[in-house]
């Protein structure tokens, strides 16, 4: 019954990121991806097909009932980037088909296959995939059957489950920290650093609606891009011993591998304040030298004890998988029956047409002697009867199967 779905894939699971990058369908815009997305399908005589790339995943969901493997992975990879060896492609790529590629469909909707489990970026990235190509004509319905499968099930296990509940990033956990102190929006942050990390942390900042951010950075433009997304001031990391302006809570996190704040800089910085303050090092090791915490009020929030409840956080997550998965597998029984159905429909299409051609059959063929010789009104009689029959027989097979399909199915073909 699902023979045909099929699941080409490169995901975070088998290959390390940058492994993946070559599986990605390469273009300069989306006109060039439609043509070899369109080409690809064309050259591999694939009936539906849709392409999904994140950052940690490369997927081409696909429907059909003649590709063969194995050599059929490598020719598509091939295609993809002619570069790819045979046994690359054969170390790095899984193909799904049948029940498993529905599975791995839904499992991957649910984000239960997720880098983190329970972030719900995939489903939406997935809805995205999917709308593209189906505009692009490249998806029929039996993806939209798996797709409308996928996207129902994946919303009932994140409303369902506790996958998504707790936070599992530390910037996450550190804002949520930083949230229970109760300083208000217009608090006086600093930031030091301004790599990836506290590029996060910016976006978590704006979203809580902090407005008095400067940031000081070694590289003086990475600082003013953080802090043009916070309408903030940005300074060299040299200028920190000259700020004169105080400060409510200090947020650290460069790649330094000794403390960039010592004591003697904590001292200049706090231009003589003595209030609480607010310390947040997500560094590793940390950037705040021991010094400051143990000589000064503070709050401090480091990244050891974020870690460990991130940690605490995953393994929650990862108990609750096996409570999404008994809801997936109810969610599958229901794909089975949904293809089953559409399969019996798209036949039943037929009966009308083959039941007209019966009676014309019968009418001007093998009956039509006998009706020749007929006066007008028997002839209208018989005809008259004929479309009679033809209208309750072609009702017969389509009351019995929409019967038969009302029954609900729980057995995977
Ligand atoms: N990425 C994560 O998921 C994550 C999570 C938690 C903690 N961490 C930790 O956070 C720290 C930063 O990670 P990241 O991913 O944000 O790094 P990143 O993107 O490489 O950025 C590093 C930042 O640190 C600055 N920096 C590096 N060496 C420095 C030095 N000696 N003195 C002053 N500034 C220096 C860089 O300044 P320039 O711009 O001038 O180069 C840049 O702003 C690391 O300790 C990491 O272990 C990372």
């Amino acid at each position: 019954m699902l023979n045909g779905f099929k699941i080409l894939t490169v995901t975070h699971r088998q290959t390390s990121l940058q492994h993946i990058e070559k599986f990605v369908v390469t273009h300069s815009d989306e006109t060039v991806l439609r043509a070899r997305l369109e080409a690809l399908k064309a050259e591999f005589g694939l009936a539906e097909m849709m392409y999904l790339a994140t950052c940690n995943r490369v997927m081409f969901l696909f429907y059909s009932e003649t590709v063969s493997p194995p050599n059929f992975q490598s020719n598509f990879f091939q295609h993809i980037n002619p570069s790819l060896s045979e046994h690359f492609i054969t170390e790095n790529v899984t193909l799904y088909e049948g029940r498993a590629a529905a599975e791995h469909l839904y499992r991957v909707a649910s984000s239960i296959d997720s880098l983190v489990v329970g972030e719900r970026e995939i489903l939406r990235q997935l809805r995205e995939a999917y709308d593209r190509c189906q505009q692009w004509s490249l998806t029929a319905d039996h993806l939209r059957i798996a797709m409308q499968g996928a996207v129902v099930a994946a919303k009932e296990v994140y409303t369902e489950t506790r996958l998504g509940d707790k936070p599992v990033s530390v910037v996450s956990l550190a804002i949520r920290e930083l949230l229970k102190t109760k300083l208000p929006n217009s608090t006086r942050i600093l930031m030091v650093g301004a790599g990836q990390t506290n590029i996060l942390v910016a976006k978590f900042l704006a979203k809580n609606g902090f407005q008095n951010v400067t940031v000081f950075n070694r590289t003086l433009e990475r600082a003013q891009r953080i802090a043009i997304s916070l309408n903030g001031r940005a300074f060299g990391f040299d200028e920190l011993a000259d700020y004169k302006e105080g400060f409510d809570c200090l947020i650290v996190c460069t790649g330094a591998t000794k403390a960039v704040v010592d004591n003697q800089l904590y001292i200049k910085i706090l231009a003589g304040e003595t209030g609480k303050k607010v310390i947040i090092d997500l560094s590793v090791p940390n950037n705040v030298c021991k010094e400051v915490v143990a000589n000064h009020n503070v709050h401090f929030i480091e990244i050891e004890g974020l870690r460990a409840l991130a940690q605490e956080n995953r393994s929650f997550r990862e108990q609750e998988v096996t409570v999404a998965n008994e809801l997936l597998d109810l969610h599958l029984a229901e794909f089975v029956a949904a293809v089953r159905n559409r399969r019996i429909e798209r036949a039943l299409h037929q009966v009308p047409a083959e039941m007209k051609a019966v009676k014309e059959y019968a009418m001007n063929k093998v009956f039509k002697k006998e009706i020749d010789v007929l006066d007008d009104s028997a002839r209208e009689l018989l005809e008259r009867m004929m479309d009679f029959m033809e209208k309750k027989c072609t009702g017969i097979p389509i009351k019995v199967a929409k019967e038969a399909l009302a029954k609900p199915t729980s057995v995977f073909a």
